[in-house]
């Protein structure tokens, strides 16, 4: 049988075989997909093994995602300006990077949750890896503003000149500190790992502009202290990470299988109420 993992540590709490053999199960593709927990020090060494076992390809969580790109023999240009992948192709002796998480963050926006993108004012915050690998979908939609703020306002600003050469004419493409942020947004989204330890981070209510829609990249946790935060600024439309995982898992699916399964059922099923 054809085989996928998804490969990180810890893994215990992955969604993805979940997903996967949803998909499978909705496309009629056999396959099997694994959860494998790689030791810290020994990425490169489990996905031989898999390879050697006849995988075919595999997802790649944290702590491996910069490390996927360092394996892989040929990285997809999207993978490689997010210095991090998130799927593997194995063909051969060949292997192939991609990353499709901001791609997975844009769909879910524009199309699940139907708010444009295109010539609005996005704010995201943080300028991790999660960052990283949104910015160059999220300025192919062409938001009339791109600013990326981050606690460390140097890593944002880097951030923002390392892709300004991406944005296109329309877009005004800055980063900064939390204190920089001016006016208000229409998207905001929260890219930080704030949630993870249930930290509030620095922003005015007032950065949220009327019907915005207040992002949390984390998901299953319910209501984040940065949608709480939304919520007390009279945010209407806010949603976590489920569709982002659940697409950025289709779009997977999709380069592995040829065929790009349906995700609105997934995400119905695996999503956690907000409240
Ligand atoms: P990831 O790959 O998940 O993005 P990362 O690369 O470690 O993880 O980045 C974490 C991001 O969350 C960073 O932008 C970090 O801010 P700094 O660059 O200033 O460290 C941000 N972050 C984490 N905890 C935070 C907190 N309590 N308040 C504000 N920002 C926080």
């Amino acid at each position: 049988m054809d085989r996928y993992a998804v490969i990180g540590h810890p893994i215990g709490h992955s969604k993805s075989p979940v997903i996967h053999s949803g998909f499978a199960q909705a496309c009629q593709q056999t396959l099997q997909y694994t959860a494998i927990e790689a030791p810290l020090d020994g990425f490169a060494s489990t996905v031989d093994a898999f390879r050697a076992q006849g995988g075919l390809g595999v997802n790649v969580t944290l702590p491996f995602k910069l490390q996927a790109c360092e394996y892989a023999t040929h990285v997809s240009p999207r993978a490689a300006r997010a210095g991090a992948a998130n799927a593997l192709k194995f063909d051969g002796l060949h292997c192939h990077a991609e990353n499709f998480d901001g791609v997975g963050l844009v769909r879910d926006i524009v199309h699940n949750l139907q708010t444009p993108i295109h010539g609005q004012r996005v704010l995201v915050l943080g300028a991790g890896g999660a960052t990283r690998g949104a910015i160059e979908p999220l300025l192919g939609e062409s938001p009339a503003q791109l600013f990326i703020a981050n606690r460390t306002a140097t890593k944002a600003q880097e951030l923002a000149s390392l892709f300004s050469g991406l944005a296109p004419a329309g877009t005004a493409l800055h980063g900064g500190g939390y204190e920089d942020i001016q006016g208000q947004f229409d998207v905001v989204i929260n890219a930080t790992s704030a949630s993870l330890g249930g930290e509030a981070l620095p922003i005015s209510a007032q950065v949220f502009a009327p019907q915005a829609l207040a992002y949390d990249m984390m998901y299953g946790k319910g209501l984040t202290p940065f949608l709480q935060l939304a919520q007390t600024a009279g945010v209407q439309h806010m949603a976590d990470g489920v569709g982002m995982l659940v697409e950025q898992a289709a779009e997977a699916f999709a380069w592995w299988r040829g065929v790009r399964p349906p995700t609105r059922e997934m995400i119905a099923r695996i999503a956690v109420p907000l409240a």
